[in-house]
C-alpha cells in the first residue's frame, strides 16, 4: 500500500490517500467508522452492481443513495435527490457520507456532504482512474450548470481517500485511457521523468503494481501542489493545463452525438495549449508534437471537433478561472513545467485554434 499524507496549512487536520489492492474490505478500519453516529453511502447505478456489494459487506449498518451514472447527471437535480435521501436517513452532522464513485459522483456526493447541514464529514473512494489519480484528492467538489463545467462547488477536504486499484478490473478500457489524460497532465506542469515513466507501456499493458505506482506519483504531484495552495490563489493553478480549452471542448461536446470524457477533452485542450505555448514563445514546434504523439500513442484524442471558434470563445469567456474579462491560461514552459496566468490576445487564439497540428511539426 501507498499512503501520501496532504497537509494544507489552513485545515486544522491532514488526511492520508492510500493507494493499495483489496482497501475495500478495509474500510472500517481505515475510516475508524466507529467514531461517527452513522454511515451513508453514495454510489452511482453502475457501480451500485460492480463494487456496492463487496463494500456494503465490510461495512456495519448504513443507507445507501444510488444516483445515476454519468456527467449529464452531475446536476443539482442529482445533488437534491442526496440531500432528499440524507434527510430521509435521518444523517447527523456526527455521521460519515463513504462516497464510491468516479470524479462524477465524487465531485457531486462531496458537495452534497459538504452542504448538508453546513457540512459532513466524508471520506472518498474513488473508483475511476481520473478519480483515483486527480479528482478525489485535493477537495474541489461541485456540479454543472447552465452548460457550464462545475461552476456551481466549494473547497471541502475529504476526511481521508482510499483508492483501492482492484476495481479499475471492471473499468471500460475508454475510461481507463482517459484517466491517463490527468496523469499526463500532472507529468506535463511538474515532472519530465514521470512524463517518460508513462510512456513506457500502452495504457492497458501496466500492471496492478505498476498501475498504483503511477497513480500514487499523480497524486504526490496534485496533493504538492494542493497543499500550498487549496483555494487556486496560485499555484494550484497549474493544474489549470489543459482544462480552458478542455472544459470548453467538453461542455460543446455534450450537445454532439458523442460527447468527450473529461480526460479526453483534457487531452485535447493540452495540445491547443501547447499551441498556444508555441505561440507565446514557450516551447518548440518540436515540443508541441512531441506531446501530441505521446497523448496520441497512448489512445487519447488530440484534435478539436469541428467547433465554430466563436462557439469555443464564448464557452471559455465564461469560465470561472478568468478574472478582468481576459482567458486565463497555464501555459508550458517545457515538457514537465508550466507557467499560470498567461493571457493572449484573442484572435491569436482563434488562429492557434484553427491552424492545423502539422504545421509546428516545422517550427
Ligand atoms: N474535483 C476535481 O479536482 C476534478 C479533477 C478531475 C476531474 N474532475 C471531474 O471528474 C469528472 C470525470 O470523472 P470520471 O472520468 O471518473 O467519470 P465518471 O465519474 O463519469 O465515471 C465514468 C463511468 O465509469 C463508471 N465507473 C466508475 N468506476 C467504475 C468501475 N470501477 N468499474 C466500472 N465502471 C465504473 C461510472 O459509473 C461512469 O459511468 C468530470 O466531471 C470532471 O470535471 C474533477
Ligand atoms: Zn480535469
Amino acid at each position: 500500500m501507498r499512503e501520501i499524507r496532504l497537509a494544507i496549512p489552513a485545515q486544522p487536520r491532514s488526511y492520508d490517500i492510500l493507494v493499495g489492492r483489496g482497501l475495500i474490505k478495509q474500510v472500517p478500519t481505515l475510516l475508524s467508522v466507529e467514531n461517527y453516529s452513522s454511515l451513508f453511502v453514495v454510489t452511482d447505478e453502475h457501480l451500485s452492481v460492480q463494487w456496492l456489494p463487496q463494500l456494503s459487506l465490510a461495512l456495519p449498518p448504513h443507507d445507501v443513495c444510488v444516483v445515476a451514472a454519468g456527467e449529464s447527471a452531475k446536476t443539482l437535480a442529482s445533488v437534491e435527490q442526496i440531500w432528499a435521501a440524507m434527510t430521509e436517513a435521518g444523517l447527523d452532522r456526527k455521521g460519515l457520507v463513504i462516497i464510491l464513485g468516479g470524479g462524477v459522483l465524487g465531485d457531486l456526493a462531496a458537495f452534497a456532504a459538504a452542504t448538508y447541514k453546513r457540512g459532513v464529514a466524508f471520506a472518498q473512494i474513488p473508483t475511476t482512474l481520473v478519480a483515483q489519480a486527480d479528482s478525489s484528492v485535493g477537495g474541489k467538489t461541485g456540479f454543472d450548470y447552465q452548460g457550464l463545467k462545475n461552476l456551481i462547488g466549494t473547497f471541502s477536504q475529504p476526511q481521508a481517500v482510499l483508492a483501492d486499484t482492484e476495481v479499475l478490473r471492471t473499468l471500460p478500457e475508454r475510461e481507463l485511457i482517459a484517466g491517463f489524460g490527468e496523469m499526463f497532465k500532472h507529468a506535463c506542469i511538474a515532472d519530465p521523468k514521470f512524463l517518460k515513466n508513462l510512456t513506457a507501456k500502452a495504457p492497458t499493458s501496466y500492471s496492478p503494481s505498476e498501475m498504483a505506482n503511477l497513480i500514487a506519483t499523480s497524486i504526490r504531484i496534485k496533493a504538492r501542489i494542493v497543499s500550498g495552495d487549496e483555494t487556486e490563489a496560485g499555484a494550484r493553478k497549474l493544474l489549470n493545463f489543459g482544462h480552458t480549452v478542455g472544459h470548453a471542448a467538453e461542455s460543446l461536446s455534450w450537445d454532439t452525438g458523442r460527447p468527450l470524457l473529461h480526460g479526453e477533452a483534457v487531452a485535447i485542450g493540452m495540445v491547443a495549449e501547447a499551441k498556444l505555448s508555441c505561440r507565446i514563445g514557450r516551447i518548440t514546434g518540436a515540443d508541441v508534437t512531441r506531446l501530441a504523439n505521446i497523448l496520441s500513442a497512448a489512445g487519447l484524442p488530440i484534435d478539436l471537433p469541428s467547433f465554430s471558434p466563436s462557439q469555443l470563445l464564448a464557452k471559455m469567456r465564461a469560465d470561472k478561472k478568468n478574472a478582468d474579462d481576459r482567458i486565463n491560461f497555464t501555459l508550458l514552459t517545457s515538457l514537465g513545467e508550466a507557467v499560470i496566468n498567461q493571457t493572449v490576445d484573442e484572435q491569436e487564439l482563434v488562429d492557434v485554434l484553427t491552424t492545423p497540428l502539422e504545421e509546428y511539426r516545422e517550427h
